[in-house]
């Protein structure tokens, strides 16, 4: 095995590189090796200095170990013998210093950080507390009320921050860390600044900040908050007593499922990058067109400047492009407000960035154009066929169609390589997912290309198969259907939305379908009329609100009425479905809130194993991401797939089988899920899939 860390002795100092590529974990071994270094320390040694090899200091925790048992040395064992260390021990921080890697820190006399650090303890965002020191050494540092500021928030902060808190001590110059990390312990050692242990330190109790922190923790239904203000609170007692009662919450924290949940997001979020055209080059992109600015194109083009890359965006006439303008300046008048961009950004996105324009022969130039007209195939393909003449030899064409043919598009633009579909969510410059859809002659390293704007704009490419709806949209219209099974069965919309909303989402089914607009659904429902098939149970309630004219929010009304300040339901909606009852309706019934749920995840697992099986999906880590980032399934569940394989697939094959007796066409088995639940398998399993 290769060494871990690289160890030399100048002057009488053991300067210790911490080298475990990609981003210095805290893997097992690495933790032994860094007790050894300690341990083992020769008479000559009169001060330590540790410093990160790469791109940081030390990101944390390994977090692919938090699946097994801990194996020893345990890292607060660790950061107890740097701290209880015979002679000084300095560290110098660059890079991702997060969680572990902070609680090394911590432990050490002396921390300084060069340009760019990020000090931060990220644990709260995987349901977990810091486990290794950090809720008591922080707070000694730094207060009651910063820690739990940084603890709860797990936002990182810089050297700049962090020297104004006494997190850190000195703020360098820029330099290789070695060289710094070197320069600190000289200067220790020639007395010109003095180490201290965190735990000597003492705190006072802040009453007033742990009491606003549980009245925010009470709002949340996460335990880790809790969890991390009990730790905070006990800093203010003895050091052992608080770290004793730290380190038992972590692991209370660490067998839960929301832990578990929350680690499978943090990985599949990497692992859905592992695509089989990773290693081509991106095309370089420094020019952006959009065609279309309603919805989707504003929020596509609001988001591409964000990123600073300029757009050129195509309307039909002058009066939807000042529309388009007025979306564009709503959003970036948002980001200034969080302070995400400053005024001069403001202005400078606005007024040079961004250009409007109603005839797309703008768009010769462009090294990629992004279509986000109707959804109507012969307008896409006109739109097709101009940006075929007018683009540049190289540009990319992409669509951000939710459901129709990429290769038929493609045909219109008669560049067939040069076609792919990138399809984003709405709101475009929040939603993290953006599905990157090759058609059949798509050139492969436009998925590379896709998936390296992804990054770009700080989101999520999950690459999907060709098929109407590709990945999510295509889960969605069938589990979608269950909403509507148990509506005409006799469950009420507020009832299942509130089920679903308990389970996690942030909205239930009929109030995210009141959000995006009924007139969306309505479109595709008639578009796929004459190919449904005629067992296919329909429900059409939905078309008869839309025939009313109700088409959700944008109308005040849908399956809610939102003329006053809650939403209620429609009140001539029970009549309507009541109307919509076939004669062969099974009789109405009572549903629990877990019938509800089961059913409509039953559904979205059954489809998401037909999803990976036909190969529209890579892996079933790819469906957890699509519906994470796109669909807002709850983080702390971790994706459809990741909780079948928590409750089951025993289970959730039974669960199929019975409800199959009750409407065989919805309910059928799939056989992957068959397979897997018969010989003890787990979707988990087919992650391991990584190409290239
Ligand atoms: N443990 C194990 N592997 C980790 C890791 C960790 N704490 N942090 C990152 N990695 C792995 C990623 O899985 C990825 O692996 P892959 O290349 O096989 O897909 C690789 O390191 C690079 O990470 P990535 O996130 O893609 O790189 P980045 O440069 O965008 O971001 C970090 C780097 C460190 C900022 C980011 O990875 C991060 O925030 N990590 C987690 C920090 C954390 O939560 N620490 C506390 C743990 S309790
Ligand atoms: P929208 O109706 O809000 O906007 C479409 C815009 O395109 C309009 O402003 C219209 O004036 C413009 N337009 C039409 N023909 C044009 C042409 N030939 N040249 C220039 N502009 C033209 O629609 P939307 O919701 O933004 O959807 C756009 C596309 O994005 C559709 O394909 C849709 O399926 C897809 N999509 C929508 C969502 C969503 O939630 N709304 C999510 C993902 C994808």
């Amino acid at each position: 095995m290769r060494d871990l860390l690289r160890v030399e002795r100048i002057d009488g100092i053991l300067l210790v590189g911490i080298d475990n590529p990609p981003v210095n974990a805290l893997s097992q071994p690495l933790r032994a090796a860094l007790l050894e270094a300690i341990n083992d320390l020769s008479d000559d040694v009169r001060a330590i200095a540790m410093y990160g090899c790469g791109a940081g200091f030390i990101a944390g925790a390994d977090i692919s170990e938090f699946a097994a048992a801990p194996k020893p040395p345990a890292l607060p064992d660790v950061c107890k013998a740097i701290e209880a260390a015979a002679v000084p021990v300095v560290a110098v921080l660059h890079g991702a210093t997060l969680g572990g890697g902070l609680e090394v820190a911590l432990s050490t006399h002396l921390r300084a950080a060069l340009p760019g650090a990020q000090l931060g303890l990220p644990e709260i965002r995987l349901g977990l507390i810091p486990g290794s020191g950090g809720t008591q050494r922080l707070p000694r540092l730094i207060g009651m009320a910063a820690a739990l500021d940084l603890i709860l928030g797990g936002r990182p902060i810089g050297p700049g921050e962090a020297l104004q808190l006494g997190l850190i001590d000195r703020v360098l110059d820029d330099a290789a860390p070695r060289v710094a990390a070197l320069g600190l312990a000289r200067q220790v050692l020639e007395k010109w600044i003095a180490p201290r242990c965190a735990s000597a330190l003492t705190v006072p109790e802040d009453s007033a900040a742990l009491a606003a922190a549980r009245t925010r923790a009470a709002q949340g239904r996460r335990p880790a908050p809790h969890a991390a203000i009990e730790a905070v609170a006990a800093s203010a007692g003895d050091f052992d007593a608080g770290l004793a009662l730290e380190r038992r919450l972590f692991h209370d924290l660490r067998a839960t499922d929301a832990h578990a949940g929350l680690r499978h997001a943090f990985q599949v979020e990497r692992l859905v990058r592992h695509i089989p055209e990773a290693r081509l080059t991106p095309r370089p992109v420094a020019a952006v067109g959009v065609v279309g600015g309603g919805t989707m194109g504003a929020g596509i083009a609001a988001a591409f400047l964000l990123a600073d890359l300029p757009v050129t965006l195509i309307e039909r006439d002058s009066a939807a492009a000042e529309r388009a303008r007025a979306t564009i300046r709503t959003v970036l008048d948002g980001a200034l407000k969080r302070g995400r961009i400053t005024a001069d950004r403001h202005t400078a996105l606005l007024t040079g960035a961004l250009q409007l324009a109603t005839d797309t022969a703008v768009l010769a130039k462009a090294d990629l154009v992004i279509e986000a007209v109707f959804e109507d195939m012969a307008i896409k393909c006109a739109v097709f066929s101009d940006l075929g003449r007018i683009c540049k030899p190289g540009a990319i064409l992409a669509t951000n169609t939710s459901f129709l043919d990429i290769d038929s598009i493609a045909e219109a633009s008669t560049r067939l390589e040069a076609v792919i579909g990138l399809h984003f969510f709405s709101p475009a410059h929040i939603m993290r997912l953006v599905e990157v859809i090759p058609g059949r002659h798509t050139a492969p390293d436009l998925v590379a290309t896709g998936f390296a704007l992804a990054k770009r704009l700080g989101k999520v490419a999950v690459r999907g198969g060709n098929c109407d709806g590709f990945i999510g949209n295509r889960m969605l219209s069938h589990y979608r259907k269950v909403a509507d099974y148990l509506l005409i069965d006799g469950a009420s919309v507020t009832q299942i939305d509130t089920a679903l909303e308990r389970f996690g989402f942030a909205m239930g089914p009929f109030a995210v379908a009141d959000l995006a607009g009924l007139d969306i659904g309505w479109a595709t429902r008639k578009r796929r009329a004459p190919t449904r098939p005629p067992e296919e149970r329909y429900v059409a309630v939905a078309d008869r609100l839309c025939e009313n004219g109700w088409f959700g929010r944008k109308t005040g009304m849908g399956y809610y009425d939102y003329s006053g300040p809650e939403r209620r339901e429609n009140p001539q909606l029970a009549a309507l479905v009541a109307a919509e009852r076939a004669d062969a309706a099974p009789p109405l019934r009572d549903f629990s809130d877990q019938e509800i749920c089961d059913r409509y995840l039953a559904a979205m697992i059954c489809e998401g194993a037909r999803v990976v099986a036909d190969g529209t999906a890579l892996r079933p880590a790819d469906i957890d991401a699509a519906l994470l980032f796109g669909y807002g399934f709850p983080r702390e569940q971790g994706g459809p797939m990741h909780y079948a394989d928590r409750i089951g697939l025993d289970r959730i094959a039974n669960r199929v089988r019975t409800l199959s007796s009750e409407a065989p066409h919805f309910w059928r088995m799939p056989p992957l899920l068959e397979r897997l639940a018969e010989t003890g398998g787990r979707f988990a399993d087919l992650n391991q899939n990584k190409p290239q």
